[in-house]
C-alpha cells in the first residue's frame, strides 16, 4: 500500500474545481496510509489577513470532512499544528540551492521579478518538500502545475540522502488519469481558480443552489449547436466534463444522450446534476459548521497522528545532519 500525501492551500474559497479535481478523488479511496494536509503555512507566502487565514483553514478542513474524508481512516491535519514542518524546512533550506528555487515557474509567475515579494514565496517549494518528505511519501497526487515542485522535492531528497546517508523516500507525483479538470465557466481556456478573480466563472462550494444554476446557465458555450467534446469547443467540452464528473458517466455516453438537443436543455441537465451531487455535501457542511468542536477534534486527532510520524523522521534527520540530541 503506497504512502500518499497531498496538500491544499486555504487561500480563496473552495470551488467545484477543487471538489471534482481533488476532494472527491481523495474521498473515493481512503486508506490508513493516506495523509491530507491543509497547508496554512503556505498561505502566508503572499499578503493575507490573519483572521481570514484562521477562518479559511477551518472552513477548508470542514469541506474536506463534508466531502466524506473519514478522520478515523485517513490522516487529515493542519500543517502548522505539526511544528516539524517548519523545522524540516530550515534543514532542507541548507540543502536546496538558490539556482533551483529561482527556476521554479510558480515563483517566477507569482513573484514577477519584484524585490518586494517575501522570502517565503521563494522558499515555498522547500516547505512543500518538507511536507512530503517528513512522511516518507511515495505518491503525491497533484495538479499539473505542481509537477515541478514534486520533481524538486525528489532532487532535494536525493541530494540529502547522498550527502548524509539514506534518509528520505523519493516521492513521485501522480496525476488523475481521467476526466475532471474543471475549467472556468466564463473563460474555459483557464483552469477554474478563485471566485475573487472570476466570480461568474467559478462555482464555490458555498454558493447556494440558485447561484449554482445561474452560473451554469450563463456558462460560455461555443458557436454551432452540437453537444460534443472537441478542442474547438472548450466551453461545451468543459460542461460535458463537469456533467461527467457529477454523474460518474463517460463523456461519450453523455454526447449520445444529448444528440440533437440544444445548449439550453444541455445546460439545464448540467445544472440539475451538479446541484444534486453537491446537495448532500452542502448539507453535511452546514451540520459540521454548527458543530465546530467535532471539526477541531478531528483535526487534533489528525495532527497527533501526523506528528508521531514526522517526529520520528526528525530524530533521524537531526542525528544525520549533526545536531545534538
Ligand atoms: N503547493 C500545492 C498547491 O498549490 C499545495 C501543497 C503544499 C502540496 N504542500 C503540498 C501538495 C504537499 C502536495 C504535497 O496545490
Amino acid at each position: 500500500m503506497a504512502r500518499v500525501f497531498s496538500g491544499v492551500k486555504p487561500s480563496g474559497k473552495p470551488h467545484i474545481g477543487n471538489y471534482f479535481g481533488a476532494f472527491t478523488r481523495w474521498a473515493a479511496d481512503q486508506q490508513p496510509e493516506h495523509i491530507y494536509c491543509v497547508v496554512d503555512l503556505h498561505a502566508m507566502t503572499v499578503p493575507y489577513d490573519p483572521a481570514e487565514l484562521r477562518e479559511r483553514t477551518v472552513d477548508l478542513a470542514t469541506w474536506l470532512l463534508a466531502t466524506g474524508l473519514d478522520p478515523d481512516v485517513v490522516t487529515l491535519f493542519v500543517q502548522s499544528h505539526v511544528r516539524e514542518h517548519a523545522e524540516a524546512t530550515w534543514i532542507l533550506d541548507c540543502v536546496a540551492t538558490m539556482g533551483e528555487l529561482g527556476r521554479m515557474t510558480q515563483f517566477k509567475e507569482k513573484g514577477g521579478g519584484r524585490d518586494s515579494v517575501s522570502v517565503g514565496l521563494f522558499n515555498y517549494p522547500v516547505l512543500m518538500a518538507a511536507d512530503i518528505l517528513l512522511y516518507q511519501s511515495e505518491e503525491v497526487p497533484v495538479g499539473d502545475d505542481q509537477r515541478q515542485h514534486v520533481e524538486l522535492t525528489r532532487d532535494i531528497a536525493q541530494r540529502f540522502n547522498h550527502r548524509f546517508g539514506e534518509t528520505f523516500t523519493l516521492p513521485k507525483a501522480t496525476f488523475p488519469t481521467s476526466g475532471a479538470r474543471i475549467m472556468d465557466l466564463a473563460h474555459p481556456d483557464h483552469k477554474m481558480s478563485k471566485s475573487e478573480d472570476s466570480p461568474q466563472g467559478t462555482i464555490d462550494l458555498a454558493d447556494d443552489e440558485a447561484t449554482t444554476r445561474k452560473k451554469i446557465m450563463r456558462a460560455i458555450t461555443d458557436s454551432g449547436s452540437e453537444v460534443r467534446a472537441s478542442e474547438d469547443k472548450p466551453g461545451v467540452t468543459n460542461l460535458l466534463d463537469l456533467l461527467s464528473a457529477a454523474t460518474g458517466r463517460p463523456v461519450a455516453d453523455l454526447e449520445r444522450d444529448f444528440e440533437g438537443a440544444g445548449y439550453g436543455d444541455f445546460k439545464r441537465a448540467v445544472a440539475d446534476a451538479v446541484v444534486e451531487r453537491l446537495q448532500p455535501v452542502r448539507t453535511r457542511y452546514a451540520e459540521l459548521r454548527s458543530d465546530p468542536a467535532s471539526v477541531a477534534e478531528a483535526l487534533t486527532k489528525g495532527a497527533d497522528r501526523a506528528r508521531s510520524t514526522a517526529a520520528a523522521t526528525m530524530v533521524d534527520v537531526r542525528a544525520k545532519v549533526g545536531l545534538t540530541a
